[in-house]
Formats: structure tokens, C-alpha cells, sequence
């Protein structure tokens, strides 16, 4: 069903051909040494653009999320830089139970668990669980997550089944985001021009939609600005 949501241009409308749109959450470093402020000044600021941009997409009508919050590759940053947006990853755990109630949205962490401390294990299945039963947007959060990791997993699973033969469905039915189409576009902030590592199998047809705006600074209108982008593409899927 189309909604229309009133933004300084125009109403976006969103239909069924926008079901998924996936976030690269770029940026918050610089925006940070633009103010003159160490680096991780910026992830609180990325977190909290992260749940003001969540919000707006759900009350737009899109379906399903995904956000890149922490790569696999992303250990190699500076001690102080990880453990903060550790510390922010297990407060938006403990905020989700009322966002996602407030929000009528269903929660799913995806990506390498096994290097979380247990208690951060629980918060993590408490949220899924709690917010399982609602029946609004999916959000996807992507926590030490690696797609050529997620692919390997995969694989392991369908090899620990006793798989001889695998196929296309048998992969996207074992990664992470087995519970969602693909992304229909995949927005990157923060002017880089790459996908660095982030659904690479989900992805194979998704529009790619890069801005220089620094994930910090990233608006509703900027939002309605990637989706126009979407509605002005031609998706042939290889056809023609
Ligand atoms: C990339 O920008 C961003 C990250 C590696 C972390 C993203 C994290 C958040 C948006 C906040 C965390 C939110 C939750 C809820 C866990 P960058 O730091 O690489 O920026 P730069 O390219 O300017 O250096």
C-alpha cells in the first residue's frame, strides 16, 4: 500500500518495487574532525542519526532495513574508537526493547557473534525476541559483520546438513538475512565509493546510491532524495 509522508520537496511514495533499502553509515569520523573533536565524538552522533533515520524510514512504509554499524574488519581501528561504539551498540540494545514497541518494528542483529561478551549475547536475544511479535519495519543491524564471512558461514551450515550439491536459494536461505528480499538499493554516505565487504551476495542486483553528505549530517530530505534516485532507475535484473 503506498503512503505519502510531506518532506520540504516533495511526497515521496513508496510502493512495492521499494522493499529494502540498506544503509553504509559512513562518515562519522570526519564529521567529527570537522568540529575539531576526536574521532569517536562522532559514532554518538551516527548513532543517534542512525535512530532518527530508522524512525522515518518505518513511518514511510519501508519494509526492511539494514544498517553496517561494525565490520569484521573494523578491529583494526584504535582501542578507545571500538569500545566506544561498543558502548553504544549495547545501550541501543537496551533502548531497542521500548523503540522497537514504540515503533511497532522487529529487531535482528546480524553478522559474527561469537566474539561478543555473553551478557551482550543475552541483550541480543532478549531484543529479537521481544520485539518478534511486532509486525512493522524489519531493522537489521549489522554488528562484526563481513559478508565474505557470512557467505563462508553459510556454506558451513549447509556442509554440517550434509549438502552434496548446493544451490543459489540453499545460500540466501542460510545468511543473515535469510527473512528478507534482497536490498533494493544501498545508500553509502560519506563520499567513498565502495561496498566494503556489505552484502555482496544480497546485493548482486541492488541500485547503489552513493552522497557525500557524513552519516551524522544525513536528513530526512537526503532520505527522500536516495529514493526518488530509486524511482528514476530501470531495473532489468539482466533482462532487457
Ligand atoms: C563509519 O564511519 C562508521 C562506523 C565504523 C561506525 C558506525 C557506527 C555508528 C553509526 C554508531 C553506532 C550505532 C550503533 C547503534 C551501534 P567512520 O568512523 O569510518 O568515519 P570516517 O570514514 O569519517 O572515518
Amino acid at each position: 500500500m503506498a503512503q505519502t509522508v510531506t518532506s520540504q520537496e516533495e511526497p515521496v511514495q513508496i510502493d512495492e518495487r521499494l522493499q529494502h533499502l540498506a544503509f553504509i553509515m559512513d562518515g562519522n569520523g570526519r564529521w567529527a574532525k570537522a568540529q575539531g573533536k576526536p574521532r569517536e565524538y562522532g559514532h554518538p552522533a551516527g548513532a543517534q542519526t542512525f535512530r532518527r533515520i530508522t524512525r522515518y524510514c518505518g513511518t514511510i512504509g519501508i519494509h526492511y532495513l539494514t544498517f553496517y554499524a561494525f565490520s569484521t574488519e573494523n578491529w583494526k581501528r584504535p582501542k578507545a574508537e571500538i569500545d566506544a561504539i561498543m558502548r553504544l551498540f549495547r545501550k541501543y540494545l537496551m533502548d531497542a526493547f521500548d523503540e522497537a514497541r514504540k515503533n511497532n518494528m522487529v529487531i535482528h542483529i546480524m553478522g559474527d557473534r561469537s566474539v561478543f561478551p555473553s551478557s551482550l549475547h543475552k541483550l541480543m536475544d532478549d531484543v529479537e525476541a521481544d520485539s518478534a511479535g511486532n509486525n512493522g519495519t524489519v531493522v537489521n543491524m549489522a554488528m562484526n559483520y563481513g559478508s565474505r564471512a557470512e557467505i563462508v558461514h553459510a556454506v558451513n551450515r549447509l556442509i554440517a546438513q550434509g549438502k552434496q550439491q548446493i544451490t543459489e536459494e540453499d545460500i540466501t536461505a542460510n545468511l543473515y538475512t535469510a527473512h528478507c528480499p534482497p536490498p533494493d538499493m544501498i545508500v553509502r554516505t560519506g563520499c567513498e565509493k565502495r561496498l566494503s565487504n556489505f552484502l555482496l551476495w544480497q546485493g548482486a542486483y541492488s541500485e547503489l546510491y552513493f552522497t557525500d553528505v557524513l552519516w551524522p549530517d544525513m536528513t530526512q530530505n537526503d532520505v527522500d532524495a536516495a529514493i526518488r534516485e530509486f524511482y528514476s532507475r530501470k531495473r532489468r535484473f539482466g533482462g532487457l
